[in-house]
């Protein structure tokens, strides 16, 4: 009840002025400026309430390359997984929708810190044990959250996006271009 009540309280509260105006018209008449005010007011919240929340969305932008393209990809893919983590809260799309979005984000998560391993591996990169130390760390935590979502659901999942979404800018920008930069001096571009 209190979940249908959050997402339908833009158009009952519409409803609400709706009929305040029409009790209004009829206390008052048409060339109230009180009247106008209400209907303004109404058509402007069910116009906002029809608008997206897009609130926490992250685009790709070229600064963000670590000059790698194979790794750029993946750093793409994580944050398009992020938004769709996103939206699948955002849009109410139901718990087995929101586990997959979830689920899909945990897997591309460790096939890509696993790639990025296995390159410092074949190129004796110097920080190896460093770098890995960060991903463990943040795989650790990402379990922690997978199980809260099983024993809270959904409420957890906008903490999972931003706590992602903030870990991957600031590894991509400091942690991911470090090891780019020694990897092009192996030739990978
Ligand atoms: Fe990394
Ligand atoms: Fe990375």
């Amino acid at each position: 009840m209190q979940k249908l009540l959050a997402k339908y309280r833009f158009y009952l509260f519409g409803a609400l002025l709706i009929l305040a105006a029409v009790l209004l018209a009829a206390e008052v008449g048409p060339a109230s400026p009180g009247l106008w005010l209400v209907i303004v007011v109404t058509v402007l919240l069910l116009m906002s309430a029809r608008r997206p929340r897009c609130e926490g969305f992250v685009s790709w932008k070229p600064e963000y390359s670590v000059g790698i393209s194979s790794i750029d990809a993946q750093h793409t893919k994580l944050l398009n997984l992020i938004n769709n983590l996103r939206a699948a809260v955002l849009c109410d799309t139901g718990k087995d929708f929101e586990r997959g979005a979830l689920e899909d984000l945990v897997a591309y998560t460790q096939e890509h810190l696993k790639y990025e391993e296995q390159l410092m591996r074949e190129h004796a990169y110097f920080d190896y044990e460093g770098h890995k130390a960060q991903h463990d760390q943040m795989v650790s935590q990402v379990d922690t959250y997978v199980r809260r979502f099983d024993e809270q659901g959904s409420a957890i999942l906008p903490e999972v996006a931003d706590y992602l979404q903030r870990w991957l800018m600031q590894h991509i920008q400091g942690t991911d271009r470090k090891l780019c930069e020694f990897l092009q001096t192996k030739d990978m571009q």
